[in-house]
């Protein structure tokens, strides 16, 4: 690894340019809607552009889906369901998680490209990170699927029938595999909704079910804003709901559902601790800190976003950090070299830049490295707060962008007392040399999941979901199965 101080200045080692191809995409000029297998022209007669958010340029136009539409795929969806998806043998349906599963792996580069131009965020997160993660999904629920008995011994497991799922724009292709993945193991159907500002790799994704020879009406996917949305929510026709998104629209379905019997999880935001003990591994700590809050531009809903440092080593790590801040380079999403690309849309640049001005406001000290924003574009630079308090906006509310607000500590119980000080309860990290006060943290934070010396760390065979206003349910891991899955008893 470079040693950062042997540099006198960070403009010194500038890379060259080394930017993917993307003509290994081919986008078409308008997307309809996939439903019962076939992309069909919206019944609303609706359509919207969807744009890169680091150049403003427009990628292709999709679909407004309306309350027809929504009735369409959620009849398409039930048709499947009945008449073949739910019947066939487990071990067929595995088949075609494992068929989507390698598709994925082979368009792995076109799928990299696509997220990275739609959503902004760095190629090489989004082809070492998201598009390898989601394949990981489907071969990891391809194996549950012919051992649901084994899973819930006993229980006798079946279906639900059709399931409504609506997912965010962070990690566009990664959350569509959390919800399809388990969802069709289970034996289900579902009609899934990607986000307005990000519908571009779940229409490819639709190719890739064609390409599977997935039955028709298994997959429909349904391009939208939050009408579309609102619409699926309040369709009477459905098993289930998953929802991941902010903590608003989350309440907001909640309430819709009450005494339904529609099935509901959900995954909300969070405002993370990243707790900092003073005999941890220093330099591993400030990797897992810029992990942990600048990976995919603060844009995650577990990200470390509140530092809590243990005060002897405050102002050591505080300086440390700073000069690997320096060391990060923001710009094109396309370039192999870049660590902090584009803010997903213009709604959540003007959000973070809203909460950013609380936090001067309100008395924390703002640190941004020298570094030159694009033109055009949605840019925010990598931004810590300094001398926060724990009732400022940037210590309570979830900025979802590059902004770290940092607090301090001296006690153990003093560190949980702050981390559990929120009204989410997402993740934690704990950063120390001492296993047994790992162990003990872990079992003080109200936190969905606890990382120890590392952060933002995913797999497809652990659990993953929060507390309190993060949320209820869990994805991943034999855990996530359950949501999709009714128990003969
Ligand atoms: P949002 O919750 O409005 O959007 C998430 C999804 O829900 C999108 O597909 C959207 O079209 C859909 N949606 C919106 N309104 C709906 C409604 N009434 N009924 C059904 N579906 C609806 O999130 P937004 O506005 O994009 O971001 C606002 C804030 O939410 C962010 O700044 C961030 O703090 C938080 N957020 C958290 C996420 C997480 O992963 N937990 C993901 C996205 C946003
Ligand atoms: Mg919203």
């Amino acid at each position: 690894m470079t040693d950062v101080r042997q540099r006198t200045s960070p403009l010194e080692w500038e890379y060259a340019p080394a930017p993917e191809a993307r003509d290994i995409v081919k986008f078409q000029e308008r997307y309809g809607l996939f439903i019962g297998g076939e992309l069909v022209e919206p019944r609303s007669k609706e359509w919207f552009p969807t744009i890169s958010p680091a150049t403003e340029e427009q990628l292709a136009e999709v679909a407004l889906a309306g309350a027809e539409d929504v009735d369409a795929a959620v009849g398409a969806a039930r048709n499947a369901f009945e008449n073949g998806w739910s019947t066939l043998r487990p071990a067929e349906r595995a088949k075609y998680l494992y068929r989507i599963a390698r598709l994925l792996q082979e368009r792995s580069r076109e799928l990299a490209v696509a997220e990275s131009l739609n959503g902004g965020k760095p190629i090489k997160e989004s082809r070492d990170v998201d598009v390898p993660l989601a394949a990981a999904h489907f071969f990891y629920y391809a194996g549950w699927a012919d051992k649901l008995e084994y899973a819930f011994p006993n229980r006798r497991p079946a279906p639900l029938g059709v399931a409504g799922q609506i997912i965010p724009w962070n990690f566009p292709l990664l959350m569509l595999a959390w919800k399809i993945a388990p969802a069709l193991a289970a034996g289900n159907t579902v009609v899934l909704k990607p986000a307005e500002t990000t519908p571009l790799t779940a229409l490819i994704f639709a190719d890739v079910c064609r390409q599977a020879e997935l039955p028709a009406g298994v997959v429909n996917i349904i391009t939208g804003d939050g009408s579309t949305g609102a619409h699926l929510v309040r369709h009477r026709g459905l098993d289930k709901i998953a929802f991941t998104g902010s903590t608003e629209v989350g309440k907001a379905i909640q309430r819709e559902l009450a005494g339904t019997g529609t099935r509901l999880t959900l995954e909300l935001g969070g405002k993370a601790a990243n707790i900092v003990f003073d005999d941890c591994a220093l330099d591993q700590a400030i990797e897992g800190i810029v992990n942990g809050i600048y990976f995919n531009q603060g844009h995650v809903c577990c990200a470390g976003s509140r530092l809590l440092v243990q005060e002897p080593i405050a102002e050591l790590l505080i300086a440390k950090l700073k000069r690997r801040l320096e060391t990060l380079r923001l710009g094109d999403p396309l370039d192999k070299n870049t660590d902090i690309g584009a803010i997903n849309s213009r709604a959540q640049l003007e959000r973070i830049r809203e909460l950013v001005a609380s936090g001067e406001e309100e008395g924390a000290e703002i640190y941004q490295p020298p570094c030159v924003l694009p033109e055009k574009g949605y840019w925010f630079a990598p931004t810590v707060f300094t001398n926060v308090a724990q009732s400022y906006r940037i210590a309570q509310e979830e900025i979802f962008g590059p902004v770290l607000s940092v607090l301090t500590f001296r006690t153990p119980d003093e560190a949980i007392e702050k981390a559990n000080n929120t009204a989410y309860g997402l993740s934690a990290g704990v950063w120390t040399e001492k296993g047994s006060r790992i162990l003990c943290m872990a079992q003080r934070l109200r936190a969905g999941v606890v990382w120890a010396n590392t952060f933002n760390r995913f797999d497809p065979a652990s659990p993953f979901g929060g507390y309190k206003e993060s949320g209820f349910g869990r994805e991943g891991g034999r855990h996530g199965l359950e949501p999709y899955l009714r128990f003969e008893e």
